[in-house]
């Protein structure tokens, strides 16, 4: 409306300016024209006149002249006709003839002129001319021509002129103010799209934007993007990674905001021991990494209260504040009933979701009762963030593919919440999820996040694919977004990692001392080699390969028979479900296999130890290991080889790494084998047990300066910085939008 007026009325004060100059000018023009008709008229009745009136004069009969008079002066035109005599008296006129119009007055005005009067009625035009009888002047005949008409005429023209030009006025203000809205609109659009982060340019090329503002949105991406990139990588090689810049970015660019974190798996349980309440830390990548990112923010964790002892050791509203030495932030437990678990979690998320996402050719099954329970504990733990929030817009962090459905449903309730979801596992191809029953309702739950992170650009492409193939979404492969219903998510990677320093090796002793606790521990001479392998029992992990890649070593070099143990470390997993059963027995039987054939005078080349451990219990293995192997079948990023790296401050040891690991990508320095191929993989483990320590120094050096800085603080800062800049665009965009309705 404001823009309009500010077209309107300048445009309305130009144009009647030139209106009143046009109209006085055609005024004047007009009233010569009309007089010069007039003239000449005057002088054609004064030609066809002479002869008759020289003819009535001579008669002098005043009646028929003034007959012949009144005839003449029926034209509407002419006023009043009258005849002076060479006196200059007035002998013959018509009843109209004015007084004032007296035969001295006309006298002066010489044939072809003509003069004007205003009488009562009017302007009159006068002319006068000799009339001559056979050539000889008998007097003057005077007519008075009516002007009123012309003065009709001219308010007629004047009028004409003026509605034009309204008209005029009228057309060139629709016209303008219409495109000057759409041009604003255009704009507004742009610049949302822009700082919306959609492909503008892309978006350009489309007819619906306004070629003439091409140029403009163009620059201003540039602008945008140039800015963002500079302040991103000044942001990024400037900050040091600690829980001190996490917790700045928290206060300054997202103004102390309330972080809330939701998981399944909780980073402490509490159980029942022997009439004792122990803490137990899980034996979870997941956990491993957020603790400490949550102990630096200081919010609330919402996680499943899975411990035999976690009722008894909550308030009313189910808090309980961690870590129990020092509390930093509280866990809000969301308590789950036996059908629940087994349908939520042992049923949909690691019968179905896990094997799906997982290359490891364990068949999923997906079972209708199973998805309700997982709806319904979405729904539960939606309940859970809507309660523990303080305000309507907090920094929701959602972990895992327990709870896909969860950021459209926080998004449902907390429309203005900036939640950021990461899956922690891989994303499969498109072809490989179109397989579930209920994909577009999980497609559909993640797009309710504002960032959705996975480890790798690979995992981020497979999910813009399956996206792409499912949902009816506008997708910007450039710069990474989803717009889906009007909002959009933001697709990148952010690979995981481990805190730095890492607070379990506080407690630690030096590493020859750790060498030989783990040596005494498991009853082996202080000169044994150990490899090291630390997981939950779980197919995924390459477990059974790894075993077959020791008894390789062992019959291809068979000297290594006695001098080499694989220590496994394998927490029980998901006991509950058949899979893991059966594989915890082959498992079993494969190690004794191989001991069999191997074992000798209480030599064991396969020591396996199923049963939890705490972490300092397995950074003291980490410590007393010589070679570390992560063999996973598939892994979305797998901790344990960043774990082992950040627990040799010694620099020696070396890490043999799956291929099909997102931390592969990162750690080149590692020994990189694929898991499948045993004679490759027994091979590397060779190679790791006579690597000179020169060498491995060398690797673990390199490999301990990347996750010093690439460590799990700068994993949640890049995304809580991601967070902020959306925030702050949304809050730009939201300007922009309020201008756009005000103009
Ligand atoms: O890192 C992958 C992951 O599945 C986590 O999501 C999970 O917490 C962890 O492994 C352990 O699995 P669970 O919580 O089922 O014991």
């Amino acid at each position: 409306m404001r823009l309009s007026l500010r077209f309107i009325i300048p445009l309305a004060f130009v144009l009647g300016f030139i209106a009143y100059g046009v109209i006085s000018l055609v005024d004047s023009l007009e009233q010569k024209w009309f007089v010069r008709d007039l003239d000449l008229r005057s002088k054609l009745m004064v030609g066809t006149m002479e002869k008759p009136l020289a003819d009535l004069v001579a008669t002098n009969s005043k009646n028929k002249i003034r007959a012949y008079f009144t005839r003449i002066v029926q034209d509407e035109r002419l006023y009043a006709i009258g005849f002076c005599s060479r006196e200059n008296r007035l002998l013959y006129e018509t009843q109209s003839y004015p007084e004032d119009v007296t035969c001295q007055a006309t006298m002066s005005l010489s044939p072809g002129s003509s003069t004007m009067m205003s009488l009562g009625h009017g302007l009159v035009h006068i002319t006068s001319a000799t009339i001559e009888s056979s050539g000889h002047p008998i007097g003057r005949l005077v007519l008075l021509h009516d002007m009123s008409f012309i003065e009709q005429r001219s308010s007629d023209t004047r009028w004409y002129i003026f509605y034009f030009f309204v008209g005029l006025a009228a057309v060139i203000s629709l016209i303008t103010v219409s495109v000057a809205h759409i041009s604003w609109h255009g704009w507004v659009v742009s610049v949302r799209a822009m700082l919306g982060g959609e492909g503008l340019l892309a978006r350009l090329k489309h007819e619906d934007h306004a070629p003439e503002l091409r140029p403009l949105a163009q620059d201003l991406r540039s602008l945008v993007q140039a800015l963002e990139t500079d302040r991103r990588m000044r942001d990024e090689s400037q900050v040091s990674w600690s829980p001190a810049s996490l917790r700045s970015i928290l206060h300054e660019q997202l103004a102390g905001d309330q972080v809330l974190i939701v998981s399944n798996r909780q980073p402490y349980a509490h159980n029942w021991q022997d009439q004792n309440i122990v803490v137990q830390v899980p034996a979870s990548g997941l956990v491993s990494a957020l603790e400490p990112v949550m102990r630096a923010c200081s919010g609330t964790w919402i996680a499943h209260g899975n411990g035999s002892a976690d009722r008894a050791m909550v308030d009313q509203r189910d808090h309980v504040a961690v870590p129990p030495a020092h509390p930093t932030y509280q866990i809000r437990r969301v308590w789950l009933t036996p059908e629940e678990e087994a349908g939520y979690y042992y049923g949909f998320s690691n019968e179905g979701l896990w094997p799906l996402c997982h290359i490891a050719h364990v068949r999923p099954t997906f079972r209708s009762s199973d998805w309700k329970q997982y709806v319904a504990v979405n729904e539960r733990f939606a309940q859970a963030v809507y309660e523990e929030a303080t305000n309507d817009n907090p920094v929701v962090l959602v972990q895992d593919y327990h709870f896909a459905l969860l950021p459209r449903l926080i998004r449902n309730q907390l429309p203005n919440a900036t939640i950021i979801m990461f899956w922690h596992i891989p994303w499969p191809n498109a072809e490989s999820f179109g397989i579930c029953p209920w994909r577009e309702e999980i497609l559909d739950g993640l797009l309710g996040s504002s960032i959705l992170g996975f480890h790798t650009r690979v995992h981020c492409n497979n999910f813009i694919d399956s996206v792409d193939r499912l949902l009816e979404t506008r997708i910007d492969r450039n710069s990474s977004t989803i717009s889906f219903g009007g909002k959009m998510t933001a697709v990148n990677p952010y690979p995981i990692s481990i805190e730095w320093p890492i607070q379990w090796l506080a407690d630690q002793k030096p590493v020859p001392e750790c060498r030989m606790s783990l040596r005494e521990r498991y009853g082996m001479p202080s000169n044994r080699l150990i490899g090291l392998g630390v997981e939950r029992l779980d197919y995924t992990k390459g477990i059974i390969e790894r075993f077959m890649a020791v008894e390789r070593l062992l019959e291809l070099q068979p000297e290594w028979i006695g001098r080499f143990t694989f220590l496994q470390i394998a927490a029980p997993s998901r006991w509950v479900i058949e899979q893991y059963n059966s594989f915890n027995r082959q498992v079993l039987a494969l190690a004794e296999q191989i001991n069999k054939r191997f074992g000798r005078d209480g030599y064991q080349p396969i020591s396996l130890k199923i049963q939890h451990h705490e972490p300092a219990e397995v950074y003291e293995c980490y410590r007393g290991a010589d070679l570390c192997v992560v063999s996973s079948l598939h892994d979305g990023m797998n901790l344990v080889a960043k774990e082992f790296i950040g627990a040799r401050d010694d620099e020696q040891g070396v890490l043999i790494l799956s291929q099909f690991t997102g931390a592969a990508r990162e750690l080149t320095e590692a020994l990189v084998i694929n898991p499948y191929d045993i004679d490759q993989f027994a091979a590397a483990l060779h190679l790791a047990l006579t690597m000179p320590t020169t060498e491995q120094r060398a690797r673990m050096q390199s490999m301990r300066g990347l996750i010093q800085e690439f460590n799990v603080y700068r994993w949640a800062g890049r995304m809580l910085m991601d967070a902020a800049r959306m925030r702050q665009k949304e809050r730009v965009m939201k300007q922009v939008g309020q201008a756009s309705l005000l103009s």
